[in-house]
C-alpha cells in the first residue's frame, strides 16, 4: 500500500556569513498499521476504489504540498514543538482528521531530520534531552499470526528478546541465529517457512501454544538457554479477537472466552514459559479485563498497552488513573507528531511506566524509530524479525549508532523489562 514521504527544507545561515544561507533537507516516510487501535489519529486515504483499492494517499500528499507548504514557507520555527504545534493548529481537529496524521507526521519527522542536520548532530542526539543513551534489546517477532499472516494462529506476535548480551550487535546475532534455527525446525516438521507481514514465519500450527514451544526449541538449537539468554514477548493483539464482550479464537477453534478465561491462559503461560512482556493482553474496549490483568500480573511481567493507549497522552493518563498496564507501546503515527509522542513518553516515565518503541506492520525504509529508541533510553523495541529489508533497516541504523557512540553507550539487557 502507498504511504506518504515528505521533505522539509530549512534555510539556515552559513557559518561565519551574515548573508549566505544553506538549504538543508530532511526527509521522512510514515508507516501504516493493519491491526490499528480505534482511537488512533486518522490516516487519510483517498477511498477511491479505482486507485490502490481505495488506499491511495493523493489527498494526504496534496495536503502536504498545497496546504502545509503554503502556510509554512518562509516561517521560522525555532523548535520541534513550535513546528508541531503549528501543524496541530492548522489541522484544527482532535484526531488530525482534516490534514491526515500521515501528512502531518511525515512533515513533523522530516522537520526533525532537517533540524538535526542543521545543528550538525545525528537524529538520536537531536531527540535526546537527558545526555544519556542506551542500546535496546531487539524484540524480534519470529512467528506471525493474527491479522499479520494467512495461517491458523490467533495471536499476532511471538517475539524473542535476546537480552543476555553485552551489546546490541551481539544481541542481534543471537536473535538471527535463533531465527535461522527456527526455520530449520519448521522445515523438519514439514511446516511452511514463508513469512508474514513483519518477517516472522507464518506456519499453520496445531495450537497457539505450539508457537511458543517451537520458539523455545529454536533458542536451544541455536545454543542458548531460554529465560537466561533469550526470553519471549507476546503481542496477541486481542482487540482483533474481541467480539460482543468476548474473546473469539477466530483463526483456530472459533472458541469464545471471557476476560477471566483469557487471564487464566496468560497466568498459565507466564508460569510455564519464560515470558517477560505481554502486550495487549486484553482488548482496547475491555478496560475491566485490563484492570484484572494488571492487578494479577503487573509484578511478574511487563504489561504493554498498545491499542488501548494509542500513544495518546490523554488516554494514557486515563489508563494510569485506572491502574492499567505498566508500559506503553510507542508508535509515532498513532498520535501524529514527534512532540506529542515525546509528551506520551515523558508522561509514561513520570509514572514509572516503560516505553516500548514499535514499527507498524506496514513499514518503509525510514529509520526514525531506531534513533528515537536510543534517544529516549527505551531499552527495548520491536521492529520485525530476522528478515525483510524495511525491518532490517532499523537494525542496521542501530548498529551504526552503537558503533558511533562506542564506549559512551551501554546495552540495556534484561533490566529494560519491567520487574526484571
Ligand atoms: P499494526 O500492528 O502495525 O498492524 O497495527 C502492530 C501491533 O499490534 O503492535
Ligand atoms: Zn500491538
Amino acid at each position: 500500500n502507498p504511504t506518504v514521504e515528505a521533505e522539509v527544507t530549512i534555510e539556515a545561515p552559513l557559518k561565519g556569513s551574515k548573508k549566505m544561507v544553506r538549504n538543508i533537507k530532511g526527509r521522512s516516510i510514515v508507516p501504516s498499521g493493519a491491526s490499528t487501535g480505534e482511537r488512533e489519529a486518522v490516516e487519510l486515504r483517498d477511498n477511491d476504489p479505482k486507485r490502490y483499492g481505495g488506499k491511495g494517499v493523493t489527498m494526504a500528499v496534496n495536503n502536504v504540498n498545497k496546504i502545509i507548504a503554503k502556510q509554512f514557507t518562509g516561517k521560522i520555527f525555532a523548535t520541534q514543538q513550535a513546528m508541531d504545534n503549528a501543524l496541530i493548529t492548522l489541522d484544527g481537529t482532535p484526531n488530525k482528521a482534516k490534514l491526515g496524521a500521515n501528512a502531518i507526521l511525515a512533515v513533523s519527522m522530516a522537520y526533525a531530520r532537517a533540524m538535526a542536520t542543521t545543528l550538525e548532530m545525528p537524529l538520536y542526539r537531536f531527540l535526546n534531552t537527558s545526555g544519556k543513551f542506551t542500546m535496546p534489546v531487539p524484540c524480534m517477532n519470529v512467528i506471525n499470526g493474527g491479522k499479520h499472516a494467512d495461517n491458523n494462529v490467533d495471536f499476532q506476535e511471538f517475539m524473542i528478546a535476546p537480552h543476555n548480551a553485552t551489546s546490541f550487535k551481539e544481541s542481534i546475532r543471537m536473535g538471527e541465529e535463533t531465527f535461522h534455527a527456527l526455520k530449520s525446525i519448521l522445515n523438519k516438521k514439514g511446516y511452511s517457512t514463508g513469512v508474514g507481514d513483519e518477517g516472522g514465519f507464518a506456519p499453520n500450527l496445531k495450537s497457539n501454544e505450539e508457537a511458543v514451544e517451537i520458539i523455545l526449541e529454536a533458542i536451544q538449537k541455536a545454543g542458548y538457554t531460554p529465560g537466561k539468554d533469550i526470553s519471549i514477548c507476546i503481542d496477541p493483539a486481542t482487540s482483533e479477537m474481541w467480539e460482543d464482550g468476548q474473546y473469539v479464537f477466530f483463526k483456530s477453534t472459533k472458541q469464545k472466552m471471557s476476560s477471566e478465561g483469557l487471564l487464566k491462559i496468560w497466568e498459565s503461560w507466564i508460569n510455564q514459559y519464560p515470558i517477560i512482556l505481554l502486550e495487549d493482553g486484553m482488548a482496547e474496549n475491555d478496560w475491566e479485563g485490563w484492570k484484572l490483568l494488571t492487578a494479577q500480573l503487573k509484578n511478574k511481567v511487563e504489561l504493554t498497552g498498545d491499542d488501548i493507549f494509542c500513544t495518546n497522552p490523554s488516554i494514557l493518563q486515563r489508563g494510569i488513573d485506572a491502574g492499567i498496564a505498566n508500559s506503553v507501546l510507542i508508535k509515532l503515527n498513532q498520535i501524529g507528531t514527534v512532540t506529542e509522542t515525546i509528551e506520551t513518553i515523558d508522561m509514561a516515565y513520570k509514572n514509572k511506566y516503560n516505553c516500548f518503541i514499535s514499527h507498524r506492520s506496514g513499514e518503509t525504509e525510514d529509520t526514525t524509530i531506531a534513533d528515537l529508541t536510543v534517544a529516549i533510553n527505551a531499552g527495548h523495541l520491536k521492529t520485525g524479525s530476522g528478515c525483510r529489508g524495511e525491518r532490517i533497516a532499523k537494525f542496521n541504523q542501530l548498529l551504526r549508532i552503537e558503533d558511533e557512540l562506542g564506549k559512551a553507550v551501554k546495552f540495556a539487557g534484561i533490566k529494560a523489562f519491567k520487574n526484571k
